[in-house]
């Protein structure tokens, strides 16, 4: 496996599968991985702490970061290619400024909750496309919006990278139920207990119940809501839903989701 942070080796690999990451790679990280594998184009994994997506308050600085682990990892896997830029690779200038896709907008979850968080994350995977100039991409539906935004943000600038297809990969969850996370690193046994709470509520069907559950386990919600799976916005009948939470434990700031059965 090859480790660059020189954007033009990458040029060898263009059209490859790429699964972009800001490492602390885990058992999710390493699902989308091997997803990209099964693809049969080469594999390229990007390691990149992106400041642009942290507001001031959060945890850039304590972001969890072990570039030597992570790449052993991804080699396990069989990454062909680790990408770790530095920060002067990726904004050479002032990032560019982007038009925001709806799904970072309009369904007032994460958007509401961290306002300049997907104006970041768009600004660097837009970037990063620009670099690497995949076939296809895989994302993890831990992050549902930001899936639902990516997709569109594809969708929108549809000549800039061709034909790109995006692939939204399943959540993976510790054995107890809470999905892996990077941040879980930072919770203690008994936030660990708590954190339970969020796996339970997405199985709710109600969001009343959701709230419940949430509330038994001590967590400080920001919303726990049942929307489209489509647009995030207000449920329609018949179509899929997805539950949705986003709770704090103190300072670690968590999040899940998942499709509702209806
Ligand atoms: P990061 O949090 O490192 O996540 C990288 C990818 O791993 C994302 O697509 C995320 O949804 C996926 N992922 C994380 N935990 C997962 C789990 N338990 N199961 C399945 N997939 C999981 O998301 C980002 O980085 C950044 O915003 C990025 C897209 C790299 C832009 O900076």
């Amino acid at each position: 496996m090859k480790i660059v942070s020189d954007a033009s080796e990458l040029a060898a690999f263009q059209g490859c599968a790429f699964v972009p990451t800001m490492g602390a790679l885990h058992e999710g990280h390493l699902s989308l991985i091997r997803e990209a594998k099964k693809t049969g184009r080469p594999v390229i994994v990007s390691i990149f702490v992106n400041p642009e997506q942290f507001a001031p308050e959060e945890d850039l600085d304590k972001y969890p970061r072990n570039l030597e682990e992570d790449c052993a990892f991804a080699a396990q896997v069989g990454a062909d290619v680790v990408f770790a830029p530095s920060v002067t690779t990726m904004y050479p200038a002032a990032p560019e400024s982007i038009a925001l896709p709806k799904a970072a907008i309009e369904p007032h979850l994460e958007d509401a909750c961290r306002p300049t968080h997907f104006r970041g994350v768009c600004v660097a995977v837009a970037r990063l496309f620009d670099l690497v100039q995949p076939a296809i991409t895989v994302f993890g539906l831990k992050d549902y919006q930001q899936f639902l935004v990516i997709k569109q943000l594809i969708a929108q600038e549809k000549d800039r990278w061709g034909d790109l297809q995006i692939v939204g990969a399943e959540i993976i969850r510790d054995d107890d139920g809470v999905a892996m996370s990077s941040r879980n690193v930072y919770l203690s046994t008994d936030q660990r207990k708590q954190a339970l709470g969020l796996h339970k509520a997405v199985r709710c069907t109600t969001e009343k119940a959701m709230l419940e559950v949430l509330d038994q386990h001590s967590l400080d919600v920001e919303y726990a809501v049942l929307r489209s799976s489509d647009s995030l916005l207000a449920p329609v009948a018949g179509q899929t839903m997805r539950a949705l939470v986003a709770a704090r434990l103190g300072h670690i700031r968590l999040i899940d989701n998942a499709e509702i059965q209806a």
